[in-house]
């Protein structure tokens, strides 16, 4: 194995990234000056207590909200939230985001939620792509089913399907198995290692599950808006001993 294959530069990095959001009360601070990076073809945990800013982290990372400060780079891009079309059409393209409740849309077949984004970012919609896709996480025998004739490990493969559609290099994940049982959460945690070991993707997730986080090459901990720690290649009693340091 050549040397450059073990290194792992940021995929994408955050670096003095501060957020709020106004409350009744003022500006209320989430993100407190956060510099960290999610280096490439790593699947990253992020943990940490409820509200102490994981999803805005994710959402800032995704580019899916502006930060008030500091800067995000993907690559050696910095992320520009703005208005520009190209600009957010090619973030589009290399940023996939998966979501706690699927968000598949239950009028659609399961094929046609997976060519989605092919068909809004008005690419031609090749067969072969999106069964592709669905090969890839297991469903190819599912394509004409709705979503509600899925179980719920399957609805998140659908919608991992439907992210890996576009073939982006990143994929975000925002408590993926949450609201899944460990059995079908594992599967799905499976499926991410596959994503990142197979495909060279990188991929950063947020759970509350040490078991899920201990698929991670690496975990960070956020604790009120900023990174308190870091484990590389995690055992599962690692995790719930740094966690139960923030939890408490
Ligand atoms: N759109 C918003 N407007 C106002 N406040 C927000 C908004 N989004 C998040 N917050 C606040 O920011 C803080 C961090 O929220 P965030 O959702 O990032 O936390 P989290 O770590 O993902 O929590 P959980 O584990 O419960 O999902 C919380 O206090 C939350 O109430
Ligand atoms: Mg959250």
């Amino acid at each position: 194995m050549s040397l450059a294959s073990d290194i792992h530069l940021p995929a994408v990095q955050l670096v003095n990234v501060s957020m709020a959001y106004r409350g009744a009360a003022g500006e209320v601070p989430v993100l407190h000056d956060v510099t960290v990076g999610f280096p490439e073809r790593y699947l990253t945990a992020v943990m940490g207590p409820s509200g102490s800013g994981k999803t805005t982290l994710l959402h800032c990372a995704a580019g899916l909200e502006r930060p008030i400060g500091g800067k995000v780079f993907l690559g050696n891009t910095e992320l520009d939230t703005g208005d520009d079309r190209a600009l957010t059409e090619s973030r589009r393209r290399r940023i996939g985001f998966v979501f706690q409740q699927f968000n598949l849309l239950p009028m659609l077949t399961v094929y046609e939620n997976v060519a989605l984004p092919l068909r809004l970012s008005g690419a031609r919609v090749r067969r072969p792509v999106v069964m592709e896709a669905l090969r890839q996480v297991g469903l190819e025998d599912k394509a004409g089913r709705r979503p509600a004739q899925l179980s719920g490990g399957q609805q998140q493969r659908a919608a991992i399907a439907r992210t890996l559609v576009v073939e982006p290099e990143l994929v975000f994940a925002d408590e993926p198995t949450g609201s899944l049982d460990r059995a079908t959460g594992r599967q799905v945690m499976d499926l991410l290692r596959h994503v990142v070991d197979k495909t060279g993707r990188t991929v950063v997730m947020v759970t509350h599950d040490p078991v899920a986080a201990a698929y991670a090459d690496r975990v960070i901990f956020l604790v009120d808006g900023q990174v308190m720690g870091k484990i590389d290649h995690p055992s599962v009693d690692e995790i719930a001993a740094e966690l139960g340091r923030w939890e408490s």
